[in-house]
């Protein structure tokens, strides 16, 4: 495997993901200004290194003129990034209808939009033409960069329909999809209108992949029992034609975290942090202000800790990054004041001339700051009610390397699989569970911690975002291989 590594290689890897890497915002008539995009999709690619990859994605933002267009293109040149312009008509139907109010809903178990039946059924057709359009732009980028022997790695539920448009214009393109959200039980999917369309699309890709065993069980049961198709250990086979599925858990960059926390800044966050908490034991919460992500669920657990716990009042502060996300979906706007409502109410009820009990911030914070938090706090709770993987359980971790605080973890994150022996595991809609969990991490024994920490530090330090990447293309260039070299026989 590691002689067909990534490392120095000269085979050119396409990534497309809807979202680059980087966010533009606008300066000037030709001034843009770039800066790191939230989420566990570019977390983890930012961690895989020394590869000769491009990533083609939509920069977030709409550019309707081409003064804008070309300097935007050029200054993404500079980070290996090629844009996707996206008007606003098809960012609201594809990006904030069918994407982000449908398919992601969906994909976490969360059901269909259900207010108005009849209006979301309309919707529904409009959207699922604007998607296709979407995935259609996305292709015709990938073709203007396209050169023979390429690698393109599609990404995320945003680009179902590109492995069909990939395949159509050239069979021989190694086209290989991964799926970063859960992919749900097929009695949830199989709900979806467009079900059928969106796994023929899917299994066009060469190889399939998931964070987990379990998702990836689910897509192949999605593909029997709604195309009729026959699931292999392989994956799913149509027509003598063989689509390779399997699990691909992803990792994150370690040694970036362990690297920063040397740093002369980081250390200043540190100390403050450690002087501004003093006497206080701190909790974290980051994620971004999602309804997958339990954050309602999360500061109700912790209200119900301090009711049991009146001791605790004072000492103890639960901090929760709140990064504000997908601000133009009614939901996600909902979910922003039901939590500001809450965690008012919380701090009204428990705070003090002195302290307050929950400090919320509604916004990012930078890398440094983020390692000093994930460095100095005491616990983290990581509650999602569903979540593809949640890298930032494996941030703590890497970032805990002395203090070894405890990590509670939703047993629906994919996360749970593979640091479940070292985390608190919880279920997130059990309020009472995670507030006795907070207790057990708040008063656990030096020795438990740090037996659970050396478990989960030793897992996320050795199965790393590099090799997550380099696993998946090796895979997809022995499968394409082996098809080759069945057609010849
Ligand atoms: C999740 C998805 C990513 C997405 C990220 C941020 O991690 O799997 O594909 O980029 O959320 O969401 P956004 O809508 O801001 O891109």
């Amino acid at each position: 495997f590691r002689r067909l590594g990534l490392r120095g290689m000269k085979q050119r890897l396409l990534v497309v993901a809807n979202r680059l890497p980087v966010s533009a915002n606008r300066r000037g008539e030709d001034q843009w200004s770039l800066e790191i995009s939230a989420g566990g999709l570019v977390s983890a690619l930012l961690g895989v290194k020394d590869v000769d990859a491009k990533w083609i994605g939509w920069a977030g933002v709409n550019v309707p003129d081409e003064v804008g267009q070309r300097a935007l293109t050029r200054a993404l040149a500079e980070k290996r990034c090629i844009p996707v312009f996206l008007d606003e008509e098809i960012v609201h139907q594809y990006y904030n209808g069918y994407c982000n109010n449908i398919l992601w809903p969906l994909f976490h178990y969360l059901g269909l939009p259900q207010e108005d039946r009849l209006a979301t059924t309309r919707n529904f057709e409009s959207q699922f033409n604007a998607y296709k359009r979407a995935n259609q732009m996305f292709a015709d980028v990938v073709y203007q960069h396209y050169q023979e022997g390429d690698v393109i790695w599609c990404h995320d539920y945003h680009l179902m329909f590109l492995p069909k448009c990939l395949k159509d214009h050239d069979i021989n393109m190694k086209v290989g999809w991964f799926l970063h959200t859960p992919f749900p039980s097929s009695e949830i999917y199989r709900t979806l209108p467009s079900r059928s369309e969106l796994l023929r699309s899917v299994l066009c890709a060469d190889l399939v992949g998931f964070h987990t065993y379990d998702y990836a069980r689910h897509f192949v049961s999605a593909c029997t029992r709604i195309l009729g198709l026959e699931g292999t250990p392989e994956g799913v086979e149509d027509q003598g034609r063989l689509t390779r599925v399997a699990a691909f858990p992803i990792g994150i960059d370690s040694e970036r975290f362990k690297r920063a926390l040397e740093l002369p800044a980081v250390k200043r966050h540190i100390s403050e942090l450690t002087q501004r908490f003093a006497g206080r034991k701190v909790m974290l919460g980051v994620d971004r202000l999602d309804m997958i992500k339990g954050i309602p669920q999360k500061i109700l657990a912790f209200e119900k800790f301090l009711e049991e716990n009146h001791e605790w009042n004072d000492k103890v502060v639960l901090l929760q990054i709140a990064v504000p996300t997908r601000t133009d979906v009614p939901e996600y706007q909902k979910l922003t004041s039901q939590v500001h409502e809450i965690v008012g109410r919380i701090n009204g009820r428990f705070g003090t001339l002195t302290a307050v009990p929950i400090h919320h911030l509604d916004r990012s914070l930078d890398f440094h700051a983020l390692c000093a938090l994930y460095a100095v706090t005491d616990v983290a709770l990581v509650t999602s009610l569903r979540d593809g993987m949640n890298l930032v359980s494996y941030e703590y971790v890497a970032c805990q390397g002395s203090k070894k605080g405890v990590l509670i973890l939703s047993e629906f994150a994919g996360a749970a699989q593979s640091l479940g022996a070292g985390a608190i595991l919880v279920n997130p809609w059990n309020i009472t569970e995670v507030a006795d969990s907070i207790k057990h991490a708040l008063t656990m024994s030096s020795d438990e911690r740090e037996k659970r920490h050396r478990h989960n530090y030793a897992h996320v330090t050795t199965h790393t975002a590099q090799d997550w990447a380099e696993t998946f293309v090796c895979e997809l260039n022995e499968t394409v291989a082996e098809a080759q070299l069945r057609i010849r026989q």
